[in-house]
């Protein structure tokens, strides 16, 4: 039997997937979420499959500790290289980022030329571009690995020339290329939106996979009569962190894009589980 009220688990491998968190809160708001941001162990994107497997594992045994009705794996990276694994193994809903992103993109583009940005991991997986393909076989798409984005995004350097620098050098080819959408294929570049906005320029639209997995959570919470019916109080426990390290380092950032007061993370052992 479901209990409607139970949280949503939602993890990544840092703060990257407060974007997901924080749209998941704004579409569903009567909906508790627990979110484990892996602090210990991020980056993901420069790791192989069996690892990022082998973390995406324990994080699901941990949110299952704490009662989760359904799973969003807010990590590109885990998405493309974990989620095939991980859903057969749960007995409970599980969505990830990058099927909704490539939705989006496949009906955004008008012109064919689609580019990814996302880590080593999830471009290596071409898991864009197959999903892509399957609902527009004709576009093309450009995936480019910026692994620099992450650390850069978890220093808090949201704003700085130095992002703008390492920006540029990823993105010329891109524009060289004239692609008119780009999909923020890392779920930290939400937050750096705005620089890779002004890069780009005006005319490539940018797809954020949140908005759409938000969406398509709602949708399934629906189909599946499992949308909570009472709405939690915040500061009621309603929303809950955990990281595997630097609590207060992610407290500060959490409370920096998500405004409703983040009291606590709360810093477990990942290993452990
Ligand atoms: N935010 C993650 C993603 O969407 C991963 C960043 C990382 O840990 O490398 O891929």
């Amino acid at each position: 039997m479901i209990n409607k009220n139970a949280p949503i688990g939602v993890f990544d491998s840092g703060v990257g997937g407060l974007t997901v968190a924080r749209e998941i809160m704004r579409q569903i708001p009567n909906e508790r979420i627990v979110y484990f941001g892996d602090t210990a162990r991020v980056p993901y994107g420069s790791k192989s499959k069996e690892t990022v497997t082998r973390y995406a594992r324990q994080i699901v045994r941990f949110l299952q500790t704490q009662e989760v009705k359904a799973i969003v794996v807010a990590c590109n990276t885990a998405s493309a290289y974990a989620l095939d694994e991980i859903e057969k193994e749960a007995d409970i809903p599980m969505i990830g980022v990058v099927k909704p992103g490539a939705k989006v993109a496949a009906e955004a583009t008008s012109n064919g030329k689609i580019g990814v940005i996302a880590t080593e991991g999830t471009i290596n997986s071409g898991i864009y571009s197959s999903y892509i393909k399957e609902i527009k076989p004709d576009v093309s798409v450009i995936g480019k690995a910026c692994p620099l984005f992450v650390p850069l995004v978890e220093e808090g350097l949201l704003q700085d020339p130095v992002t703008d620098e390492i920006a540029k050098r990823y993105l010329t080819e891109l524009i060289d290329i004239g692609i008119d959408t780009l999909i923020l294929g890392c779920t930290h570049y939400p937050l750096i939106r705005s620089t890779v906005g002004r890069i780009v320029g005006e005319g490539v639209t940018l797809v954020n996979p949140a908005y759409e997995t938000a969406k398509e959570l709602k949708e399934l919470l629906e189909a599946e009569h499992m949308l909570n019916e009472e709405a939690a109080k915040l500061g009621d426990n309603k929303y809950r962190f955990f990281v595997s390290d630097a609590a207060e380092k992610f407290k500060h950032f959490a409370n920096s894009i998500i405004k409703y007061g983040i009291l606590s993370a709360k810093t477990i052992h990942i290993e452990e589980y």
